[in-house]
């Protein structure tokens, strides 16, 4: 550890609320059509001139705008990330972690009472319509390029019928689809969440709502009424407890046809617990956004797949480290 790096601990949190307020402000987008004074930027957004100059000359030591003869334009990055309708929209991460402000603030109470009061989905993960719909749009923007990925890892062209388990907008069952046998999908997920999934597919891509099955319900109580050649479990086990996570496998373990397969998807730890340190941080945001969720190791989650009654595993790795492991 030195100094510098200290630094950027001890003030993380400025950068973030500098994305935040120039995402919420608008600042990307009205920048993408050309470069503007901080006159015509605080006039067109309605915001405080001094305020707006201040915030534009941090995003450009940020490397998000570019400063050029006293006007301020949009990075290759922001353009390509940050802009409504850009190419590769991170637009719904942002939101979506900028929602978790609250439930990190109170990440002392939590190591006090080992129970998060604010957390996303402790409190306003049903009942908030704009973090749920952020929620959503992050997890779709997210899935697109992984997706293709998994979808390129294990052959599925025998595969007939698919489940996304806590699909959300049904990318990885979607994308899987493309190299199966099979021309629809069925997603499973929280009504309320069905519902704000169907929003963001009929902005994006409304041909798709015909090859999606929805069923709506809970994942630990509903009957899909059918069993599947692939079921998928992508990005869940990490916001449940260890007993949840036995139980959830066994479920879906009872869903998979004779020679069915489930696929999950998730981040993983070291044995230590400690490394990769995105993975250890994100452990965190679940302590302080669920109950029991927390980062497993590949060896504790192929513990409670095998505990599941599943013996046959083939595990694989994404470019971006995670563990996917096709089950039987
Ligand atoms: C982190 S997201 C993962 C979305 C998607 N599988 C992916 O990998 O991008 C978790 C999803 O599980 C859904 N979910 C959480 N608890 C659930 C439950 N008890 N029953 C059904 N779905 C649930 C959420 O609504 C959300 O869509």
């Amino acid at each position: 550890m030195d100094r510098e790096k200290f630094n950027t601990i001890l003030r993380g949190y400025w950068e973030s609320q500098i994305l935040f307020a120039a995402t919420s402000a608008g600042i990307f987008d009205f920048l993408n059509k050309k470069a503007c004074t901080v006159e015509k930027i605080a006039e067109g957004l309605r915001l405080d001139q001094r305020s707006t100059e201040i915030l534009l000359n941090a995003l450009t030591g940020l490397e998000l705008i570019k400063k050029y003869r006293g006007t301020y334009q949009n990075s290759p990055f922001a353009r390509n990330h940050l802009v409504e309708g850009s190419g590769e929209p991170l637009t719904g991460f942002v939101l979506h972690n900028m929602g978790l402000w609250n439930a990190w603030g109170n990440l002392t109470s939590v190591m006090k009472t080992g129970r998060p009061s604010e957390g996303f989905a402790v409190k306003n993960y049903l009942t908030d319509k704009r973090s749920l719909y952020n929620f959503a749009l992050a997890m779709h923007q997210g899935g697109i390029a992984s997706s293709k990925e998994i979808s390129l890892l294990f052959d599925y062209s025998s595969v007939c019928s698919i489940l996304d388990v806590g699909g959300c907008t049904g990318r990885y069952a979607l994308s899987i689809m493309e190299s199966s046998s099979s021309d629809s999908v069925h997603v499973l997920d929280l009504p309320e969440m069905v519902r704000e999934a169907k929003k963001i597919i009929r902005k994006t891509n409304r041909e798709e709502l015909k090859k999606i099955h929805f069923i709506e319900g809970d994942f630990f109580k509903v009957d899909p009424g059918m069993e599947f050649d692939l079921v998928i479990l992508s990005n869940i086990i990490h916001s449940l407890g260890e007993k949840d996570c036995l139980m959830l496998f066994s479920r879906l373990r009872s869903w998979l046809t004779k020679n069915g397969r489930l696929l999950v998807h998730d981040m993983t730890v070291d044995r230590s617990g400690t490394k990769p340190v995105h993975a250890a941080l994100f452990s965190v945001n679940m302590l302080v956004n669920t109950l029991k969720g927390k980062v497993y190791s590949e060896e504790e989650m192929l513990k409670l797949i095998r505990a599941a009654g599943m013996k046959r595993i083939d595990k694989k790795r994404t470019d971006a480290g995670k563990l996917v492991a096709l089950c039987s």
